[in-house]
């Protein structure tokens, strides 16, 4: 296991008017190569604001963050967006598939707008679905696939740029019981096979895939041992 994303002290602060809203409290957490780290905790508690940390879409107000080693603290906006580009991969609630393109399509994106040619973004993505285990349904439309099928696009564009974080907002939110459990199998192939993978949930039953488990409660976040996680 090695560390590829670290935050030291790392708090977020909101100011609206006269009000500060504490996001999240100064926390200390690694997170590492061929782990499913699951992060729990009511509405409103700060997972968000831990995963964004983590994925360098926001800035922590004070201390440090850490992603392969670099210190994103003093990167600017475009050095920022860089480092998400080559470290970390976003899967969301709603699955954001383009509607209009199939799902090979949608994976190849990512490699597009990274000026990959096109060839090469082809072959590529159908390797992240294949992954996936969706090579079968590559070639369909969005609105022909179920939710969960959908996901697995969406995971596979999300893994096609090969990056080394894996951040998932609720993944199975919208999915039926029988989709959450491919998916989240899905995800665990992931972090065995070398991802760091963190889950953002509040649904109990996604912890018999978890490796880890950190709680939120009140932008406060402990890393508590946990006994019903997956066997090793
Ligand atoms: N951009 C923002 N501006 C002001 N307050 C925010 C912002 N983002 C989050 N918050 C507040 O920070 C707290 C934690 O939010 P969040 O991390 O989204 O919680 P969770 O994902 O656990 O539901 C909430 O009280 C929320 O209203
Ligand atoms: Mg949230």
């Amino acid at each position: 296991m090695k560390t590829v994303g670290k935050l030291i002290g790392a708090c977020k602060e909101y100011k609206t008017g006269d009000t500060m809203i504490t996001a999240l409290q100064p926390t200390t957490v690694d997170f590492r190569t061929n782990e499913l780290t699951l992060i729990m905790g009511p509405s409103g508690s700060g997972k968000t604001t831990l995963l964004s940390l983590l994925g360098c879409v926001i800035f922590p107000t004070r201390g440090e963050v850490y992603i392969n080693d670099v210190l994103i603290n003093g990167l600017s906006e475009k050095e920022l967006a860089r480092t998400r580009l080559n470290n970390i991969g976003f899967v969301f609630q709603s699955f954001n598939l383009l509607a209009p393109l199939t799902g090979l399509e949608n994976v190849m994106q990512p490699l597009l707008l990274m000026d990959v040619p096109y060839k090469e973004a082809k072959s590529r993505a159908a390797e992240a679905l294949e992954k996936m285990n969706m090579t079968d349904r590559m070639n369909n439309l969005p609105k022909m696939l179920s939710g969960g099928q959908q996901q697995r696009v969406a995971i596979a564009r999300a893994l096609v740029s090969n990056p080394s974080i894996l951040l998932c907002d609720e993944p199975t939110a919208a999915l039926d019981v029988k989709s959450l459990g491919v998916v989240m199998t899905e995800l665990k192939m992931l972090a065995d096979g070398g991802k760091a993978v963190a889950v953002v949930t509040h649904d109990l039953r996604l912890k018999q895939f978890a490796d880890r488990i950190i709680y939120v409660n009140n932008g406060i976040a402990s890393d508590q041992p946990d006994e019903d996680l997956a066997e090793h």
